[in-house]
């Protein structure tokens, strides 16, 4: 991607946030949704689908292996799923573009189709490692191949796969999904324990497609050849979008703003739970389950943060958020120290580096560490206009465009085109509640 293909423009804030706004869908729910899915037998119908271009691309995927999908229209799609062996293999390399989560749950997902495939990426996942799925899945009998470590990945037709057990080095909930869904292809049982609890709506969503999958404690393990029935999947708003809002209303001084139907699973709300150890205002409202997800509305008003010590046991269950808690915590009182954190530095940008850099660069006083940040904040202090460089990563675009709403000059932010890979329509919306935010070509 080029870096100047298009820019933000945020500044200074001048009205408090208010109105109801609903974000689009949860982009983790949406990936699963479409793989499962594909090899379900039967229609599954989705709603709430993230029309954004990271699900775009498995969906793309799963069309080229073969499965009919009609839409996405209005965030609904209709999958004609073909079965666990219905998978043909595709003419082309499968582009996962800028998806992390596309290319290596697709990884665990064609370890045990009997034909080979090649799944590449852009210039920013071509750079990410691929080992922590390619090794375990070499242990369960799958040959991948990989540039160094790195995409292209060759998933080399399988003779057949046997379950495993395995204790996962790092906490991924990517890692644990390509697993269990090689799993699902395997001779026997497959077994994954994770060091700390990650993202569980791959194991939730088994439920409704009726494979069974057992879970004590920090492992799960599920039978190999159990076959998937498609059903029904409603996907709640994003709360990895949300967060945008939940740090720019609480920043914004006189803010009242309520986001609708929120995914509120409990391995997703970190950035909830350390908002409110900071001292946001942030109530739940009718909390409900849909579609076997916990959702809710969430109503954020504005107040003065503090700084904390985040726990290294949130940092899982935040670790897409800490990108714009970065900035909350700039305009906190005190101290903010953030630690176990290192695999920020291998999301679709090195994220430490990306907002210290940006961050020092508008005026805020941070210093990065190997595995986090440590922010003093200003609380009476204002960012200071200047220009940015998303690195081309849709999480340091938007998190630099709520630091806006607290400058005193306009902050551009440059390479801002992969804000649509998570959030289509964020400059729409934000601008709907209030904030002063503008795109340019
Ligand atoms: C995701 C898991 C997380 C997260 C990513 C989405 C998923 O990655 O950062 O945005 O949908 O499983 P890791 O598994 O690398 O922690």
């Amino acid at each position: 991607m080029e870096s100047n293909d298009q820019s933000l423009l945020a500044s200074t804030c001048t009205s408090p946030l208010r109105g109801s706004i609903r974000v689009p869908g949860d982009k983790s729910i949406s990936h699963r949704a479409i793989m499962l899915a594909a090899i379900a037998k039967g229609q599954t119908s989705v709603s709430g689908f993230l029309e954004g271009a990271d699900a775009i691309s498995t969906m793309n995927a799963c069309r080229a292996l073969g499965v009919r999908i009609e839409g996405p229209n209005k965030g609904h799609v209709l999958v004609h799923g073909l079965g666990k062996h219905g998978l043909s293999a595709a003419d082309h390399d499968l582009d996962c573009g800028n998806a992390g989560t596309a290319m290596r749950l697709m990884m665990g997902l064609l370890a045990g189709q009997s034909f080979s495939s090649t799944l590449i990426g852009d210039e920013s996942l071509s750079k990410r490692p691929m080992r922590r799925v390619a090794d375990p899945l070499g242990l369960m009998g799958a040959q991948i191949v990989t540039n160094d470590g790195k995409p292209p990945v060759r998933i080399v037709a399988s003779p057949g796969l046997n379950g495993i057990d395995f204790s996962m080095p790092i906490a991924s909930a990517q890692v644990k999904s390509a697993l269990l869904l090689a799993g699902l292809y395997a001779q026997g049982h497959t077994r994954i324990t994770e060091p700390a609890p990650t993202r569980d709506h791959t194991e939730r969503m088994w439920g409704g497609f009726g494979v069974k999958v057992e879970i004590e404690g920090a492992s799960r393990s599920l039978k190999g050849g159990q076959t998937l029935h498609g059903c029904e999947i409603d996907i709640p708003a994003d709360i990895s979008s949300a967060a945008f809002f939940l740090v720019a209303a609480s920043i914004v001084p006189g803010s009242d703003l309520i986001l609708e139907h929120v995914g509120m699973n409990l391995t997703r709300i970190g950035v909830v739970d350390i908002l409110r150890l900071m001292g946001a205002d942030i109530e739940v409202i009718n909390p409900r389950v849909v579609g076997g997800e916990p959702v809710a509305d969430l109503r954020v008003r504005s107040s003065q943060l503090r700084g904390i010590e985040v726990p290294t046991s949130m940092v899982p269950l935040a670790i897409d958020e800490f990108p714009v808690l970065f900035v909350a915590a700039c305009f906190a009182q005190g101290q903010t120290i953030v630690r176990g954190a290192e695999e920020l530095r291998v999301k679709e940008s090195d994220r430490i580096a990306a907002m210290e850099t940006g961050l020092l660069a508008c005026g805020a006083q941070v210093r990065a560490t190997a595995d986090g940040m440590v922010i003093e904040g200003q609380p009476d202090a204002s960012l200071k206009g200047c220009t940015i460089q998303s690195q081309g990563d849709h999480r340091i675009a938007m998190a630099f465009a709520v630091a806006g709403q607290r400058s005193s000059g306009v902050i551009t932010i440059l390479n801002t085109s992969n804000v649509a890979t998570s959030f289509p329509g964020f400059v729409g919306l934000a601008k709907v509640c209030g904030m002063q935010v503008e795109q340019q070509a």
